[in-house]
This record gives structure tokens, C-alpha cells and sequence, in this order.
């Protein structure tokens, strides 16, 4: 495979892997930023991603499928266009994560790793996110959302949908 030609990568991505894997004194210390680009760029490490990213490193397959796997924030199946990330981890269960987390279950029907039929949601249950000081915390893609109550879970999840719907509108302008 030529990867100038084949690449399932945008250019500017491309570009931006082959100046990553220089950075670095052993080409695989670029695997893990590689991957969190390219599951930002493609939406999960697909099997043609994870070949790309071998075969851009000069390791194999495998050995990106056993360093991917341990990491929980990587994924394998395509999430929804935002993936709310709900954190039940000590702080935020002591301050109501788990009804926070049992209140998105409800609201969007679908549980841990699901997706919503529409495509535009997907579910976690996930360890601390880092933002324990303002707990319960959530995420969703990269934003945060803290010091949340059970009853602030439509809103934000109005809130993304008329998000979806503005940046489709502008899409089709
Ligand atoms: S425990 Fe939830 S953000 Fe740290």
C-alpha cells in the first residue's frame, strides 16, 4: 500500500503523523498520540486505521491491538457524534453520579457503550475524568460539564441536539 495514495487519513492528518514519528527517539512512542488522533479524525480505530498506524510505525498489527486495548479511552465500534462520558468514580458517586449516570441511561434508553439508534449519542460509565473538585462531572466529547443535578440532564442533552441540528443547518447552507 502506497500511504500517499491509500492513506484512510485526511493530508493534513497524514502530515501530522509523519512529523509525530520523527519526534520521538523509538517511532512506536508515537503510537498512542497517533491513535487518539486518528479516533478523533475517523470516529474509532477501525481495522484499516489500526493497518495504517501499524504499518506508518513499522510495527505490526498486533502489536497496536495490544497497547489499544488496554486503554478504555480507545475504541473499537464508532460512537455516537457526541459521547457522553459519565464519571461515577469516588467523588462524583459520593456527590450523585450514579443518579446522574442512571438519569442519561433513562433519558437516552441505551446503557454502558451503547449508541442511540439515531447515532447522535453514545453512553459511558467511566473512572475519574480529572474533575473531581467539581463533582459530579461528565464529558462529553471535550467538554466538560460539572457540579450536575439529575434534573440538568434534558437540558444538556437538548442543548447537543440543537447543536447537531445548527451545525447540520450550516452544513447544508
Ligand atoms: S471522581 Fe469524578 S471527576 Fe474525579
Amino acid at each position: 500500500m502506497s500511504l500517499e495514495t491509500m492513506s484512510v487519513f485526511s493530508p493534513q492528518l497524514a502530515a501530522r503523523f509523519d512529523a509525530l514519528v520523527e519526534k520521538y527517539p523509538m517511532r512506536r512512542s508515537a503510537l498512542i498520540p497517533m491513535l487518539l488522533y486518528a479516533q478523533d479524525e475517523i470516529g474509532y480505530l477501525s481495522d484499516a486505521v489500526i493497518a495504517e498506524v501499524a504499518e506508518r510505525i513499522g510495527i505490526t498489527e498486533l502489536d497496536v491491538r495490544n497497547v489499544a486495548t488496554y486503554y478504555s479511552m480507545l475504541r473499537f465500534k464508532p460512537a455516537g457524534r457526541y459521547n457522553v462520558q459519565v464519571c461515577t468514580n469516588i467523588s462524583c458517586m459520593l456527590r450523585g453520579g450514579n443518579a446522574i449516570y442512571e438519569r442519561f441511561q433513562q433519558e437516552l434508553g441505551i446503557g454502558h457503550k451503547g449508541v442511540t439508534t439515531d447515532g447522535l449519542f453514545s453512553l459511558e460509565e467511566v473512572e475519574c475524568i480529572g474533575a473531581c473538585c467539581w463533582a459530579p462531572a461528565i464529558q462529553v466529547n471535550y467538554a466538560f460539564h460539572d457540579e450536575l443535578t439529575p434534573e440538568q440532564v434534558p437540558d444538556i442533552l437538548d442543548a447537543y441536539r440543537g447543536k447537531a441540528l445548527a451545525e447540520g443547518d450550516a452544513a447544508h447552507a
